[in-house]
C-alpha cells in the first residue's frame, strides 16, 4: 500500500447545525479526518448522513442558516474557518476545486462553452484573452473533447451529458487545484461514461499529485478509485480505513448494513480488489 507523508487537510471535531423553523438540525456531530497529498479519500454513507455538508463546510459554501459550532479545518497549516470570505474565495476554485452533485447545472446554458472555460481562467488566473483561449483548448483536448476549436464556440445543449461532464471537470481542473472535491459527480451518467470520467480523474491525479475527496453511493467506484474510505452515519465518521479494511473487515455495525445494502460490491469484488 502507498504511504503518504504530507497532510494537506485535517478536519477536527467539526460540529455544525442548521437552524430551521422546526428547530436545529445537528447535521455534523464531531467529524474528524485527514487527507494527504496525492491521496483519494472516498466518503460513503446513506442519504442525509452529512457527506455534502462536510464538503460544503470545507469550501465554506454553506447556506445562511448553517452554523459551525466548533472544530477546525486545517488546510496546509491554516484553519479555513478563520479566513475572511475574500481570502476563502481566493482558495476556492483556485487551490480547492469542486464538482457538485448536480454537475450539469454547473454550466450556464446560454453561454458558449469556450467562454465558460476562459472566464474562469481570466478571473482566477488573470490571463489575457489569447492566453485563456489557448489554455482552454488545451484543457478541452486533455479531457478528450474532439475538435475543440469547433466545440469552443458551441453551447452546452450541443454537447452530450458525458461531454458536458468532461467540460465541468476541465473547468474544475483549469486552475490546477491541489484538492479536488467530487460530490457524486457521475450519478447522471451511464456506466461507460462513468468509467471514462474516473480514468480521467485518475490520470490527472497522477500527473499533478492531486488530492481528491470523492463522494459516491457506488462501492464499485470506491473500490476503483479510493486509497481510503470514510463511512459517515448521522453526522459522524463511524469508520475509516483502507478499501480492504472497510469492505472486508468492517468494524462498525452500520458499515455491515451499508455494505449488504449495496449490490454493486459483489460484482466488482473479483476484478477490482
Ligand atoms: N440548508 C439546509 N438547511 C437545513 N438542513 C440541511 C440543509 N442542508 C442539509 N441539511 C441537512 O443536513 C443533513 C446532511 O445533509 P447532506 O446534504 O450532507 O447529506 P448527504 O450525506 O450529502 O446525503 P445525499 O447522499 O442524499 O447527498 C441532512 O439531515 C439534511 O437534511
Ligand atoms: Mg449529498
Amino acid at each position: 500500500m502507498m504511504t503518504y507523508t504530507d497532510k494537506i487537510l485535517e478536519v477536527r471535531d467539526l460540529h455544525l447545525h442548521f437552524k430551521t423553523y422546526s428547530g436545529n438540525v445537528q447535521a455534523i456531530r464531531g467529524v474528524n479526518f485527514d487527507l494527504h497529498k496525492g491521496e483519494t479519500l472516498a466518503i460513503v454513507g446513506e442519504s442525509g448522513s452529512g457527506k455534502s455538508v462536510t464538503t460544503k463546510a470545507i469550501t465554506r459554501l454553506l447556506t445562511q442558516n448553517a452554523m459551525i459550532l466548533r472544530g477546525s479545518i486545517n488546510y496546509k497549516g491554516q484553519d479555513l474557518l478563520d479566513l475572511t470570505e475574500k481570502q476563502m474565495s481566493k482558495i476556492r476554485g483556485n487551490e480547492i476545486s469542486l464538482i457538485f452533485q448536480d454537475p450539469l447545472s454547473a454550466l450556464d446554458p446560454v453561454m458558449k462553452i469556450g467562454k465558460q472555460i476562459t472566464e474562469t481562467l481570466r478571473i482566477k488566473k488573470g490571463m489575457s484573452r489569447a492566453q485563456a483561449k489557448a489554455k482552454a483548448l488545451e484543457l478541452m483536448r486533455s479531457v478528450d473533447i474532439p475538435e475543440p476549436e469547433k466545440r469552443f464556440n458551441e453551447y452546452p445543449f450541443q454537447f452530450s451529458g458525458g461531454m458536458r461532464q468532461r467540460i465541468v471537470i476541465a473547468i474544475a481542473l483549469s486552475c490546477e487545484p491541489e484538492l479536488l472535491i467530487c460530490d457524486e459527480p457521475m450519478t447522471a451518467l451511464d456506466v461507460t461514461i462513468q468509467s471514462q470520467i474516473l480514468d480521467l480523474i485518475k490520470a490527472k491525479q497522477q500527473e499533478k499529485d492531486l488530492s481528491v475527496i470523492f463522494i459516491t453511493h457506488d462501492l464499485g467506484v470506491v473500490a476503483n478509485v479510493a486509497d481510503r474510505v470514510c463511512v459517515m452515519y448521522a453526522g459522524k465518521i463511524v469508520e475509516v480505513g483502507t478499501v480492504e479494511d472497510v469492505f472486508y473487515r468492517p468494524k462498525h455495525p452500520y458499515t455491515w448494513s451499508l455494505l449488504s445494502s449495496m449490490p454493486s460490491l459483489e460484482s466488482e469484488k473479483g476484478d477490482e480488489l
